[in-house]
């Protein structure tokens, strides 16, 4: 098993440039499905998760290629209907294909994702839509066999009781080949639901609304193949600028999708950073300490604060001068990257949602374990603010999400190695 070896303490200086965005690619990649021809993704992340994303496709009889971050995916010949249990809980994001191929195919043979990071994650949401789209559905042994009656879904009028990002995108993406319209309220407004939809529009689709609460989805009989860039990945960079500002550093960070980093950007700020900002790019320069975050950091969906960039700014703040509260609204358990934060020197109690982080004067390097993708990253990020050398095991959670991870880091000066 591979692990990450850090020598922290050093101030990170240098250049970025930012990464495709996983949370895009994963449901574009899937929506490539409902083409039928050629489609050409360009700054696409390679990504162990973007790679299943790929072996789903394959096992459904597409066929997909890489070129460095180009992916070709031909999805004109479509032989399977079912997605095997091992490929659905190799990522749980797997349950996005549903949508694409009940749009498709009009019907699909699925698993509940299994596994637990961060709290249980339900689909209800994801069914119940289905079923009011018109969509029978039976589960049984861990499977989920979906048929829509007459082959083809019905444009319906959803109510989301919660603004769930997969269950927006699985309802996009069976609606936009449906029979009729679709409307959905209080669909989540994150950016990377436009970048899906834009997508979807280049292939022909029609939507609109997307990055509201309300979208409109106009079923299609046919969508066509398209050339699409996916955006940069806003928690990539949110991880970068807060190792670079736990360290004291400087960062330019390129190719960033500044206006959707915002919500992140404006808390970030608040502890004395210079951020400055244009064009595409992002400049922060630290002091020599931070200040802690004088309100609470509530997470909550788009244009809320990200839960995903939650466990990144902890690392940061546990070497900031004062207390700061963190407050997680999204998931139950997504505080798992604590323990390890606290063996390494921090101050954090958790009681349920809240977390209360008082900075302290320095860090020291520990041996830790990610327990997940970004609790992994904020890991990291603590090894780098430490004094001394760490290690992280169980690193194929980091490798889910970010691409040259030790690259990127080593670009700014942070030393860092896999062994
Ligand atoms: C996506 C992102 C993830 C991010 C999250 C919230 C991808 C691949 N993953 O996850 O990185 O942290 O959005 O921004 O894009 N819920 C239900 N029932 C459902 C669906 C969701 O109760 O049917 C609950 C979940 O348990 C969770 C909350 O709603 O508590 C938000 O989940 P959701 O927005 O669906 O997140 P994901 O799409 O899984």
């Amino acid at each position: 098993m591979q692990k990450l070896i850090i020598k922290g303490g050093k101030r990170l200086r240098g250049e970025i440039s930012l990464q495709g965005c996983k949370n895009s690619a994963l449901p574009i990649i899937a929506a490539s499905l409902l083409c039928g021809e050629d489609c050409t993704l360009h700054n696409c992340p390679e990504l162990t998760d973007v790679y299943s994303a790929a072996r789903i496709l394959n096992c459904l009889g597409c066929r997909c290629g890489f070129s460095g971050n180009t992916v070709m995916v031909d999805s004109s010949e479509v032989t399977g209907t079912e997605i095997p249990e091992v490929l659905m809980r190799e990522m749980r994001s797997s349950i996005i294909f549903m949508g694409a191929m009940l749009g498709r195919m009009g019907e699909c043979t699925v698993s509940v994702p299994g596994g637990c990071e961060l709290g249980p994650r339900p689909i209800d949401m994801h069914l119940a839509a289905m079923r009011k789209m018109g969509v029978d559905i039976r589960e049984g042994g861990g499977r989920i066999i979906c048929r829509a009656a007459g082959g083809r879904a019905k444009g319906a009028k959803i109510n989301l009781s919660f603004p769930s990002v997969g269950a927006t995108e699985n309802i996009i993406l069976c609606a936009v080949t449906a029979d009729g319209e679709t409307v959905v309220n209080n669909a989540a407004r994150e950016p990377e639901i436009c970048d899906l939809c834009g997508f979807l529009r280049a292939c022909g689709a029609r939507i609109s609304g997307d990055g509201e609460s309300r979208i409109v989805i106009e079923g299609q009989l046919k969508l066509t193949g398209c050339e699409y860039s996916i955006m940069p990945d806003r928690i990539a960079g949110a991880t970068y600028l807060s190792m670079t500002a736990a360290s004291g550093g400087e960062i330019i960070l390129k190719n960033a999708c500044v206006q959707d980093m915002e919500p992140f950007l404006t808390v970030l700020e608040q502890t004395g950073c210079s951020i400055y900002t244009g064009g595409q790019n992002i400049y922060l320069r630290s002091g020599p300490r931070l200040r802690a975050v004088p309100d609470r950091i509530r997470t909550m969906p788009h244009p809320g604060f990200p839960t995903d960039a939650q466990a990144v700014l902890m690392a940061a703040l546990t070497v900031a001068d004062g207390t700061s509260v963190f407050e997680e609204n999204i998931f139950d358990c997504r505080y798992r990257h604590t323990d390890a934060l606290v063996k390494m020197g921090a101050d954090i109690q958790v009681l349920g949602k809240v977390a209360v982080v008082k900075g302290v004067s320095a860090l020291s390097g520990a041996c830790v374990e990610a327990t997940d993708l970004r609790g992994g990253a904020a890991m990291a990020a603590a090894a780098l603010a430490a004094e001394g050398t760490s290690e992280i095991t169980r690193i194929c959670h980091i490798d889910r999400g970010y691409e040259k991870f030790e690259e990127s880091i080593k670009a700014i000066g942070g030393e860092i190695c896999r062994v």
